[in-house]
């Protein structure tokens, strides 16, 4: 028999030292901020509290297992094929992708990323004191992303050290496709640009798309990539702050550990206990939420369809994300604080994730059905007033 878990449970998150649900007052529904409203795995729980009933918290070793259990989850999930010396476990995916930019890209060169983008990227060159280049996706006719090669191309000049790709793209949903990774990674190739690929929403794909790691593709690709990614979003414990980059090529694997020698802490000891009980035993949890999520985004899809025309909407192929296009729904004003005034509902600013986000906002739908419900209710009831 299949195990059933319960992503219908309301859990309340208002005293738990929540950022998504403290910081806006008690009469906001807040679906920003990219967490879960779910407990973790019962298996990550389970391991979690009798690593706290051990009583002793000091300082932690990353055992082999942990290592292990990475490579098995790429293997059995990607077919991608690392092995345990590629692993470096990093607190956070935003502190891997900082690192990589001071590695290779610092003292002279230059970071590209495509926007819009999730709104960390946008500090990234300013933090390593280096120069940033952007260029937009481009958008077709339906409101689907994609990348346009010549413009991707045009974007890259001679300063230009380190491509930071965001697969799956946050806020898009876009997953990007094989034929489509294979351009990037030949013209970041053909100019020597490192690749940072940023796939922490990697495991969170729905029916029809499959996750492609960038470095999986071939050995020259893996060779000039850095991939970070983690089981924060995928089991929900981003707060434990455990994360992992994949580097298979020795001199950049030790560019990238010079260049937080003596500023990066350890991966704390819940975090390493959560993220073992989480890659060897959260399969089932996970499949169960992928079904959860992928009902809550057609369900979405179909109120805004129905309910909300004048929001445009596609349906993401990945993430628990969506990206919603406000600018003709007549709104008057920043579509994110329309929502957040007139309907008491916390979405993401589009204006914060750059060029090509003015207009937009994102919606969280990673919560239990009733929870993105009543926030939808109370979108329309907003958009009724200036019909
Ligand atoms: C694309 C992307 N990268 C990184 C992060 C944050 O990663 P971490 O908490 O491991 O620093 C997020 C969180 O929303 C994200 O969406």
């Amino acid at each position: 028999m299949k195990p059933s878990f319960n992503f219908d449970q309301v859990i309340d998150r208002r005293t738990t030292e929540s950022e998504k649900w403290q910081f806006y007052g008690p009469d906001v529904l807040p679906l920003w901020i990219a967490d879960m409203d779910f407990a973790a795995p019962p298996a990550v729980i389970q391991a979690l509290m009798a690593r706290v009933a051990h009583g002793v918290f000091g300082y932690p070793c990353e055992l082999p297992e942990i290592h292990q259990a990475i490579v098995d989850w790429c293997a059995e999930r990607y077919q991608w094929h690392i092995t345990p010396d590629d692993i470096i476990l990093i607190p956070g995916v935003i502190t891997g992708f900082n690192l990589a930019a001071h590695a290779v890209a610092a003292p002279d060169g230059a970071i590209l990323y495509q926007t819009p983008a999730y709104p960390p990227f946008l500090c990234v060159a300013e933090n390593a004191n280096i120069k940033e280049q952007v260029v937009e996706l481009s958008r077709a006719e339906d409101g689907s992303y994609y990348v346009d090669e010549t413009k991707f191309t045009e974007s890259i000049s001679s300063n230009s050290r380190m491509f930071l790709l965001c697969n799956p793209q946050n806020p898009t949903g876009r997953v990007f496709e094989k034929n489509e990774l294979e351009k990037m990674a030949e013209i970041c190739l053909r100019n020597n640009l490192i690749i940072c690929s940023d796939e922490i929403h990697g495991d969170l794909i729905y029916s029809g798309h499959h996750h492609i790691p960038i470095a999986s593709l071939d050995k020259e690709i893996a060779q000039n990539t850095i991939t970070l990614f983690a089981p924060s979003k995928t089991f929900n414990i981003a707060g434990l702050e455990a994360s992992i980059a994949v580097i298979q090529n020795p001199d950049l694997r030790q560019r990238f550990r010079q260049s937080g020698k003596g500023l990066l802490g350890w991966v704390n000891l819940m975090g390493l206990t959560a993220m073992l009980a989480a890659y060897r035993e959260g399969k089932p949890w996970l499949e169960a939420l992928l079904h959860y999520l992928e009902d809550n985004r057609d369900y979405l899809y179909e109120y805004i369809q129905n309910e909300l025309p004048e929001i445009k909407m596609v349906k993401p192929q990945g993430t628990y994300l969506a990206w919603l296009d406000c600018r003709h729904a007549g709104l008057k004003q920043n579509p994110h604080k329309f929502f957040l005034q007139k309907a008491h509902v916390a979405l993401n600013d589009g204006e914060k994730f750059g060029p090509g986000g003015s207009g937009f906002v994102r919606l969280n739908f990673g919560c239990p059905r009733v929870i993105l419900q009543e926030a939808l209710e109370r979108m329309k009831n907003a958009l009724r007033e200036i019909r």
